[in-house]
């Protein structure tokens, strides 16, 4: 097989070889990102096509320019796939990521100034929630609900508390490193007991909820929004589902309100993974995420560390890497030592972490991107064994060197791309 991106080579060999390097990142290295994912072949190929030259601001058969009746087919594709893949009520496929998708819908839904109550940003809340340096947090009065510090899960009748003394506009929910299952039913009692409009941000789980293995928020929220290339294995990019009472506004804030001309090539790529997520081998591939990172969790426990909340019920887990039998080292370091051992995580701050978020106490895992290409129960056993030795000894460069080969054989035996000539090591020498 020839090496990948042939044309890419001709034009711009500088270019190509960044495209080989990371190729050759993502294949040889463990991805335990817990917002990361590897897409299918089919959407790799759409993200790469013709789309991408065609403008059509506006939405289909409303369109601000000639030429838009196959892209239109593509858009009505992608809602209707997505409508069924949640059981919902209307979508926006439009957003070109999660921020964006949040911020038309704070738009759509708010006036400046307006009061929302979110997820604290350092209990695993994501800063397009209302962190101070972002448009959110500049536009609107945050209020922030976290987790308890003795269970570290959402404590719920403490949000009840605050909703009521805060009457905010919003309820919003959703985090970027809560590793429990989110009650949707209790927290849309909370929103309608106050008045307020309940808004769920599943950015993380939205592959879970997809796949039936974890509770939908769609049936409670009036409006829910997402990222498509985390768990649900899509391009990069948002989506919003609403209540048809919430569409008219959703459309226009999204468009002209955020954006002008949408990703058609992003947008089709979207409707190639939401029908890929309405196979049933997408359930079973959820199945398999949330297995993995128990088994994860389980081998980490009985290596001595300290999972916040004291394990997962999804596809991340947080570790805490103090405790008495921890390894007493901050999540930058963590982070630096497993990078050199060939293991890709981040570091995060858990709740209540006195360090500050560039070093951080803890680091965050996940399983999506180990599933997608294959990595089992017992392959999560050997990769805890691996990031034990290089978390115990974050210096040791001989270690590294030993574990990175045993973390490769692994890898080439699990190749995400074949048809990338990963299978066949085409690329391996140049
Ligand atoms: C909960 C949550 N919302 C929104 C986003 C933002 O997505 P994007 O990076 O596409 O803007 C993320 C990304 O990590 C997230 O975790």
């Amino acid at each position: 097989m020839s090496a990948p991106y042939p044309l890419t080579a001709a034009v711009d060999p500088q270019l190509h070889a960044i495209l080989v390097a990371e190729l050759r990142r993502q294949e040889d290295q463990i991805e335990l990102i817990a917002s990361e994912n590897h897409t299918s072949a089919a959407v790799l190929e759409t993200v790469g096509s013709v789309l991408t030259n065609k403008y059509a601001e506006g939405y289909p058969g409303r369109r601000y320019y000639g030429g838009c009746e196959h892209v239109d087919e593509a858009e009505n594709l992608a809602k209707e796939r997505l409508c069924q893949l949640l059981g919902a009520e209307r979508a926006n496929v439009q957003p070109s990521s999660g921020s964006q998708a949040n911020q038309a819908v704070l738009l759509a839904l708010a006036e400046p100034g307006d009061k929302i109550l979110a997820m604290d940003l350092n209990h695993g809340g994501h800063l397009s929630h209302g962190h101070p340096k972002n448009l959110s947090g500049m536009v609107y009065e945050f209020h922030h609900y976290g987790v308890s510090p003795e269970e570290e899960r959402i404590d719920y009748d403490s949000v009840a508390e605050k909703a009521r003394a805060v009457r905010p506009k919003i309820l919003m929910a959703g985090a970027s490193a809560y590793p429990r299952q989110l009650d949707f039913e209790r927290l849309a009692g909370i929103a309608a007991e106050v008045g307020a409009i309940f808004f769920v941000d599943m950015a993380h789980i939205a592959g879970l909820v997809a796949g039936g293995v974890h509770p939908s928020p769609v049936p409670h929220a009036d409006v829910v929004t997402f990222t498509t290339h985390k768990t649900l294995r899509g391009p990069r990019g948002g989506a919003i589902v609403c209540k048809q009472e919430w569409i008219k506004q959703i459309n226009s804030a999204v468009f002209p309100g955020m954006q002008g001309g949408p990703l058609m090539h992003v947008v089709a790529a979207k409707a190639v993974a939401f029908h890929e997520a309405l196979q049933p081998e997408f359930r079973a591939y959820q199945r398999a995420v949330v297995a993995n990172a128990q088994a994860l969790a389980e081998a980490l426990q009985q290596r001595g560390y300290r999972l916040v909340s004291g394990g997962t019920d999804n596809h991340l887990m947080l570790v805490d890497l103090r405790g008495p039998e921890g390894p007493g080292i901050t999540g930058a370091v963590a982070e630096d030592a497993l990078h050199a051992g060939g293991i890709t995580v981040n570091k995060n701050l858990i709740p209540f972490d006195p360090e500050k978020p560039m070093l951080t106490s803890g680091i965050r895992i996940g399983t999506p991107a180990v599933t997608t290409r294959g990595f089992s129960t017992e392959d999560m056993v050997a990769v805890a064994g691996w990031m034990d030795r290089l978390l115990r000894a974050p210096e040791d460069a001989e270690l590294q060197a030993e574990v990175r080969a045993e973390v490769a054989d692994l890898c080439e035996r699990r190749p995400i791309y074949p048809h990338l000539g990963s299978a066949s090591g085409a690329w391996a020498a140049d």
